[in-house]
């Protein structure tokens, strides 16, 4: 029988301690400890009742078997593509993102859209009749979806052995729990519970789980951290609610690399693919304006041109102000600092925006250029060609940085009928430029581009 006991957790990162604390020994937050009650539960607990004590031996790596593991495939590009090439049998994935972003709708999309697999989908925030109305505003038949209204892991358990579906989704880890912890659905023990029970079903039986997590306000996901090593991927789905594009990430993924994105648009009737964002994020712009500037940049594999706009003015209070939207803010006071001490541009009486079109983040490096020339352009007043695009790191003393994969940043410029392309000199070295048509500018310092651009 199961025993009760109380322990302390700590909601930040899921430390377990029998006596209350003021201050986490592991993440050092202060007042986050909670009491909550655990039934410490005898061995027929899921593990054993889904038969996963086969028993286990060490063998040499060379004689260890696998049948080559066929991946469902979502029947959708861009997840595909972020997943590694569909989902993996067994596995346990976990979808997190802000509330209202999309991530139900993402996983009902999927869920109708691979037709040739049972699917059980398990929402613990909607009614049936809630799921089939979003289901009729996608528009996917959905010819083997199952859904049910079901919080408590045990009567799930008991649905899937009815339903015997193929991939289960559970809409959200935050509102399920399991008898076998006292504790209110969402706290740390009850995820870290039902999270693990999940894990177990879906290794004993391979039949893939996907899981929506919530994100807290300071952008983590909610509950403990033990949630991230438990399952074999993290992905985000994130975006700005102002603008209809999506990105779904994978902060960490067993099976594939991290490095991929996934684009997607909300519209009226669902999340729509978006394989082309470049074209997509470049069309509609207007020659005459200062201030704008187009990265060529690489999410992954995948060329990605995105348009950064900058906008420099006279300060009217004593400060200045610098504010970055989709930019990191500590990487703009760096290029201010270069543009003013090694190009001799006096920026330190005026406020400078910056912003990345379309709601975007990038991490490429290679984006510096690119707002380094829109911060100039601004100042002076002349507008940059919407067909120059730019590709180069900046380096502290105002030189111009090589980049990873130019050849296929050039590729991709030429085909999309860029004029100009702004690149290191150090890139050109074994680059073979008679291949492309575009015209390859190659600067040595941020003042040879200055003086290419504006002069
Ligand atoms: P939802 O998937 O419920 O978000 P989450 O599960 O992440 O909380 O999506 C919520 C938003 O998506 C909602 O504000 C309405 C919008 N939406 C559309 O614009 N079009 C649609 O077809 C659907 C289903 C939702
Ligand atoms: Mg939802």
């Amino acid at each position: 029988m199961a025993k009760a006991k109380t322990y302390y957790f700590c909601q930040g990162c899921g430390y377990q301690s029998s006596s209350w604390l003021g201050r986490c020994p592991e993440c050092g937050k202060f007042g986050t400890f909670v009491e909550e009650v655990v039934k410490t539960s005898s061995p027929a607990s899921a593990a054993t009742k889904h038969g996963s004590t086969a028993e286990s031996a060490p063998k040499l790596i060379q004689e260890v078997t696998y049948s080559e593991t066929v991946r469902i495939p979502t029947h959708c590009a861009e997840f595909d593509r972020v997943l590694g090439g569909g989902i993996v049998p067994g596995s346990l994935l976990l979808l997190g993102g802000e509330p209202g972003i999309g991530k139900s709708t993402l996983l009902l999309q999927t869920a109708l859209a691979i037709h040739d697999r049972k699917l059980l989908y398990v929402s613990g925030e909607e009614s049936e009749q809630q799921i089939k109305m979003r289901a009729d505003r996608i528009g996917i038949g959905g010819a083997n979806c199952y859904v049910v209204s079901e919080t408590v892991t045990q009567r799930i358990f008991e649905h899937i052995d009815a339903v015997h579906p193929d991939l289960l989704i559970i809409d959200s880890i935050q509102t399920v729990t399991t008898g076998d912890v006292d504790s209110p659905a969402g706290s740390v023990s009850q995820i870290r519970q039902c999270t693990t029970e999940f894990q177990h079903f879906a290794k004993a039986t391979g039949v893939p789980v996907l899981l929506i997590g919530h994100i807290t306000k300071d952008g983590t996901l909610a509950g403990p951290k033990v949630m991230e090593h438990i399952v074999d991927a993290v992905l985000q789905f994130e975006g700005d609610r102002n603008y209809g594009y999506r990105i779904l990430r994978a902060l960490k993924n067993r099976f594939g690399s991290t490095a991929e994105i996934g684009i997607f648009e909300m519209m009226s009737e669902g999340l729509r693919e978006v394989p082309n964002p470049s074209e997509f994020l470049l069309s509609q712009r207007d020659e005459t304006l200062s201030g704008a500037a187009v990265a060529a940049t690489l999410e992954g594999a995948r060329p990605m041109f995105i348009e950064v706009q900058a906008l420099v003015s006279s300060a009217v209070y004593g400060t200045p102000q610098r504010n970055a939207n989709g930019f990191d803010y500590r990487r703009l006071s760096m290029l201010l600092a270069i543009l003013e001490k090694r190009c001799g541009f006096k920026l330190g009486a005026k406020d400078v925006f910056l912003n990345i079109a379309g709601g975007l983040r990038t991490g490429d490096p290679a984006i510096d250029l690119a707002v380094a020339c829109s911060i100039l352009s601004s100042n002076v007043d002349i507008p940059i060609s919407p067909r120059i695009c730019f590709a180069a790191e900046l380096g502290l003393s105002g030189e111009v940085r090589p980049v990873s994969r130019v050849e296929q940043r050039i590729a991709e410029a030429d085909r999309l009928g860029f004029e100009r392309i702004f690149i290191s000199k150090y890139n050109v070295k074994s680059l073979d430029t008679k291949r492309y048509k575009i015209n390859i500018v190659a600067v040595g310092v941020i003042e040879e581009a200055f003086r290419a651009l504006f002069a």
